[in-house]
């Protein structure tokens, strides 16, 4: 197994991408600290790691407060002992362009994403600089390297991971700890009816029609799983991407490479 003995933090991991990843990370042997606002569904995942045969247990943390960060590494320490893997997934979606953003949108949108990032790096680095290292990740965006039509503020945070992904990776290798970022393209978790309906409604055309409008600007012709963005994930915290630091990896069907 790639991560026997090791620790795992991961936010925004009671659905989609972060569930698939709990689950896989698991798998392979990691003991995961699920994390979300939404007990229930973080119990679940806690569930089916544990029939599964492995080891979970739930955190609840608000990523828009720090303190709540603070005290969900502080508790993944005190539970598992130790921080070997730290992945900052949570995020939202929502419209918005330069002539109607709010300052609530904004503040929300940059908190979730890359003050998230930021105070949950500066936890976990701490953490994982008394263990001798470890890996960060952050979940990114194809709309981090290519603007979005369809939210100005989540392209800027998702940019912003990249840029952060860079940083991290020069200041923390000294510490031993590898910081990357996935940027996922297209992928059917809870967020994308939301934005396959707004898209269609802005297009005067529904939502199926968008839908498939959508995968034919897919090399690939369809839109990423979860368990792919999973896979990802588990190569750039396992030793086999030991010498992987400060990259914003791909994970889109080709959807960039157009
Ligand atoms: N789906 C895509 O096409 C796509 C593409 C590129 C990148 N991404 C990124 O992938 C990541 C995961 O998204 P997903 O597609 O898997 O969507 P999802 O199923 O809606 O999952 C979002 C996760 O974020 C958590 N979350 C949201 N706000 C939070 C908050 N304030 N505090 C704590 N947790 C919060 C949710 O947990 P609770 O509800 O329990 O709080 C949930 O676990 C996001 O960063 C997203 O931007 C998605």
């Amino acid at each position: 197994m790639l991560l026997e003995g090791k620790v795992a933090v991961i936010t925004g991991s009671t659905s989609g991408i972060g569930r698939a990843g709990a689950v896989l990370l698991a798998k392979e042997g990691a003991r995961v600290v699920i994390s979300g606002r939404n007990q229930e569904r973080g119990q679940e995942v806690v569930s089916t790691i544990k029939k599964q045969g492995g080891e979970a247990s739930f955190i609840a943390a608000d990523m828009l407060a720090v303190a709540d960060i603070e005290r969900l590494v502080k508790e993944a320490v005190a539970t598992y002992s130790r921080l070997d893997i730290f992945w900052h997934n949570a995020g939202i979606v929502g419209p918005d362009s330069i002539k109607d953003i709010t300052q609530e949108t904004y503040d929300k949108m940059m908190a979730v994403h890359l003050k998230a990032a930021v105070f949950g790096a500066r936890f976990a680095a701490i953490e994982m600089s008394k263990s001798g290292g470890g890996a960060i990740l952050f979940t990114s965006s194809v709309a981090g390297l290519k603007q979005s039509g369809f939210s100005m503020t989540y392209s800027l945070a998702k940019s912003g991971l990249v840029m952060l992904t860079r940083k991290l990776a020069v200041d923390l290798a000294k510490d031993k700890i590898r910081v990357n970022c996935l940027c996922p393209g297209r992928v059917q978790t809870g967020m994308r009816p939301d934005i396959s309906q707004e898209r269609a409604r802005a297009l005067g055309i529904s939502a199926e029609e968008w839908e498939k409008k959508d995968k034919q600007r897919i090399p690939m012709g369809r839109f990423v799983t979860e368990e792919e963005v999973a896979e990802a994930a588990l190569f750039l915290v396992s030793s086999k991407a030991s010498a992987i630091t400060g990259v914003a990896l791909p994970v889109d069907g080709g959807f960039l490479a157009v």
